[in-house]
């Protein structure tokens, strides 16, 4: 088959917003422009703009400024499914869902896209899966502040994100020592520890309470009781919102049936400081660090690595390397093909040296 020219690039950013989403448009849209003569196109709100054929012209007005700007110019969608598009509810009051995918081919066609950059997670790549099989080539930045996409060491807007989280518990440790308090406070991350293990490494919390090490309630008491014991006064448990105690499950705030991953976590944070309370007879208080850790402007490290991302991306597709995911390996910018990311997690691994680390300084995990 001969090689497609691609001169009309779509792009869009799907599921939660991260910060460096804006340092990627920018990176692909004046790489395009300024390197190979190729047009950017953006797609509002993930791919509900595609379905409902929302795309504007990407200039370097449009993204000029916004390196290192939070959120994404272009708004995202964490539940428009092109397989699986909401469509109203039946008589019944149950939701429709259509599929879409017609509708995604026609606003391609119109706009004569010859390819799309889709940023986003596990759900984006898995939307873009069928527009694949019909043919569309497809590049995939992968985001977010979990760093749970498979196949890459890292994804933008984490490093942001435990940066966020450890100041906010740096500044919960003085008030922690001032009352003679625990301070639980729970992160985000969904299924993966990566986001508290990092912060919670950083900001030297006591306690470490992550998805992938079962935890229980009787240790972390203990520990928190020998810490007053050796006149410490105080501790900090930084617990990821997808922790969980040995033999239990994980604490669900709210299902959300038109998302891709309808589960919601969260309030394990509470849990976890009522158990500390009522056993220890130690005043416990508790945070819901929330959606503050996806807000704000990438720190440096961030900015860097989203440009490396959009250049990456646009190389892949210029070369005619289509259908691949830009990924980080060993420290080298790379790709992989993007369709192995879809449906999977990268779950911190039990050998991890981080973990080591950690207990090296005698933070505890709960499980022993
Ligand atoms: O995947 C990013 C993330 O912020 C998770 O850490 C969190 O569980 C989820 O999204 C929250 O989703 P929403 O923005 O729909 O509440």
């Amino acid at each position: 088959m001969p090689e497609r020219h691609i001169a009309r690039i779509g792009i869009l950013t799907g599921g939660g917003d991260c910060p460096g989403l804006n340092a990627v448009l920018r990176a692909v849209t004046k790489a395009a422009m300024y390197r190979f003569e190729a047009r950017v196109f953006g797609i509002e709100d993930g791919f509900l703009g595609l379905i409902e054929n929302r795309v504007g012209e990407l200039t370097s007005f449009h993204v000029s400024g916004i390196l290192t700007r939070g959120g994404t110019i272009l708004g995202t969608n964490n539940r428009a499914n092109p397989k699986r598009y909401y469509s109203g509810k039946d008589a019944q009051g149950n939701p429709v869902f259509v599929d879409a995918t017609k509708q995604c081919l026609a606003t391609i066609r119109e706009h004569q896209l010859d390819a799309l950059v889709v940023i986003g997670g596990d759900g984006t790549v898995s939307c873009a899966a069928p527009l694949i099989e019909l043919g569309v080539p497809v590049i995939g930045v992968p985001k977010t502040i979990d760093n749970d996409i498979y196949g890459t060491d890292i994804t933008f807007g984490f490093t942001t994100a435990y940066t966020t989280a450890t100041l906010s518990l740096d500044r919960l440790h003085s008030t922690a020592a001032s009352h003679h308090r625990v301070m639980v406070c729970e992160l985000m991350g969904r299924n993966a520890g990566w986001l508290t293990l990092h912060a919670g490494i950083a900001s030297g919390s006591d306690v470490i309470l992550i998805p992938e090490i079962a935890c229980e309630i009787d240790h972390v008491c203990r520990f928190v009781e020998s810490r007053m014991d050796r006149g410490r006064g105080f501790s900090i448990v930084a617990c990821a919102e997808g922790a969980k105690p040995r033999g239990g499950d994980v604490v669900v705030a709210r299902h959300d049936p038109r998302s891709h991953d309808p589960i919601r976590l969260g309030g394990i944070g509470h849990m976890v400081a009522h158990q500390i309370e009522e056993r220890t007879g130690i005043e416990t208080r508790t945070t819901v660090l929330g959606h503050v850790q996806r807000g704000g402007p990438p720190v440096a490290a961030d900015r860097v690595l989203a440009t490396q991302f959009g250049y990456h991306a646009i190389n892949l597709l210029m070369s005619g390397r289509h259908n691949r995911m830009v990924v980080v390996r060993d420290g080298q910018i790379t790709d992989i093909p993007i369709l192995d990311a879809a449906h999977r997690q990268r779950l911190v691994p039990l050998d991890h040296p981080l973990i080591e680390v950690a207990r090296s300084v005698r933070t505890c995990f709960g499980d022993r």
